[in-house]
């Protein structure tokens, strides 16, 4: 996967991307990421990449030309989906970072000050994106966040094969409690199930904590998520009174 960044402050992008599994990813050659400075597409001496608003007001909006220019330069003749981070985008979820995980290429554009200028989001952008119902200083922090979202869902990311895909949210559900040695710490032992070695009860303790935990945390999760007869009938035995969606589990 190929990954572009239009930005005024790339040097924002260093060190996150150089860390961890998005590092490996990139060293393993699974992803190239690229942030480019959007002044290099400006073409007065001053590098202007803003200017007053039509009709008044207060605050500064990204100029067009240099975001059309760099846009059109970085994607060449291919068609790809050039992502605008903005708060009033759709909001970003695991099934939309599966969704951009399934593409060869991305490009996204980190708005700043007040806002961009309408023409690039009506014109230029394939989707709006946010990351939450609150509003950043600029897109850049939510083009990390959705990049490293994305990045460790391409195959070969993680160390361990099966991990995205038993995620809290990739199953719809919140994950389990996990636990590590020692088995007794300040005296606090963990589960006895967990050493018992007998695989099917492990599993079963593990779907009934993720369901409990769901219930508990965001029983909002479970009117979408995909679940079993029996997860059901442990849900309503552990109290939920709610609707279930029609998504049903395979086992
Ligand atoms: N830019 C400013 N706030 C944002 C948000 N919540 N999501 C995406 N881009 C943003």
């Amino acid at each position: 996967m190929r990954i572009d960044i239009l930005t005024i402050f790339p040097e924002m992008f260093q060190s996150p991307f150089d860390a961890s599994i998005i590092k490996r990813a990139r060293e393993k050659g699974l992803v190239e990421i690229h942030a480019h400075n959007l002044r290099d597409w400006t073409t007065d001496r001053h590098k202007t990449t803003d200017d007053t608003p039509y009709g008044g007001g207060g605050g500064m909006v990204m100029k067009p030309e240099p975001i059309f220019a760099a846009v059109e330069d970085i994607k060449g003749e291919e068609d790809i989906p050039v992502i605008l981070l903005t708060p009033q985008g759709r909001l970003f979820t695991q099934e939309v970072a599966e969704e951009l995980a399934r593409h060869d290429r991305l490009l996204f554009i980190c708005g700043r000050y007040e806002g961009v200028d309408e023409r690039v989001r009506a014109h230029l952008a394939t989707d709006e994106i946010s990351i939450g119902d609150y509003v950043l200083s600029g897109g850049e922090l939510a083009a990390m966040v959705i990049v490293d979202a994305v990045v460790r869902l391409l195959p070969g990311a993680l160390g361990y094969e099966r991990a995205a895909a038993e995620d809290s949210h990739a199953t719809g559900l919140l994950e389990g409690p996990h636990y590590t040695r020692p088995p007794e710490f300040r005296g606090w032992a963990i589960p006895e199930v967990l050493t018992s070695g007998h695989h099917a009860r492990v599993a079963e303790w593990r779907r009934k904590q993720a369901l409990k935990r769901t219930l508990e945390r965001r029983p909002d999760l479970l009117a979408r998520a995909p679940l079993s007869e029996q997860d059901k009938k442990w849900l309503r035995e552990m109290g939920y009174q709610g609707p279930f969606g029609d998504r049903e589990n395979q086992d």
